[in-house]
């Protein structure tokens, strides 16, 4: 099978609002079983990011998972769970994030720290790697889209920021 299509974009942000805003067009564009893996430093924004996308999908409140740890779940026009992965201890409590589930209910997946379980999420996906800029305000968001769904995504954001370059890509 051929590779999925990939492209990838460079975004700034400027303030707080700013990074909100970016989320909440990628929020806006969401739907069922897509996933965003947000990667960068502590205090980088991307719980920030997810709060936008919450916003992007009319979720009213946010609920603590039943039943798993590390998971909170947003319903609005869809349902988004957001994992943070930051205290994932190991392997073994990848059982306990219910990804599987959530995906099979249809929901949408925001996690933070994907690292901490590298291989776990679909290929298909929405990344956002998260950077600090210069001023104590301004970040850097590396996005890259893998697959049909993601490019979705991806085009949603480069709608509302103000995209700086596109490094690469197929289309
Ligand atoms: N342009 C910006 N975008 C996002 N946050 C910003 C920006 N400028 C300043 N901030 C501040 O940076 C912090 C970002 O915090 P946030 O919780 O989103 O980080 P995080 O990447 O989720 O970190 P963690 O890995 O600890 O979960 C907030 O305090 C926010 O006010
Ligand atoms: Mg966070």
């Amino acid at each position: 099978m051929a590779d999925p299509v990939t492209r990838t974009l460079t975004v700034s942000s400027t303030s707080e609002a700013q990074t909100v805003a970016l989320g909440r067009a990628v929020g806006t564009a969401l739907s069922a079983r897509d996933v965003v893996l947000l990667s960068g430093e502590l205090g980088a924004g991307k719980t920030r990011f997810v709060e936008g996308m919450t916003r992007g999908i009319e979720a009213d409140a946010e609920t603590r998972s039943p039943t798993f740890v590390l998971v909170n779940e947003y319903v609005g026009r869809l349902m988004l769970a957001h994992c943070d992965l930051y205290r994932l201890s190991g392997p073994e409590e990848i059982g306990e994030l219910g990804l599987d589930d959530y995906l099979a209910r249809d929901a949408a997946l925001a996690v933070e720290w994907p690292e901490r379980a590298r291989g776990e999420f679909p290929v298909e996906a929405l990344e956002l790697l998260f950077d600090f800029g210069e001023g104590p305000d301004d970040r850097v968001l590396i996005a890259t889209a893998v697959g049909d769904t993601a490019l979705r995504l991806l085009s949603a954001l480069e709608k509302v920021a103000s995209a700086t370059q596109v490094i690469g890509g197929d289309r």
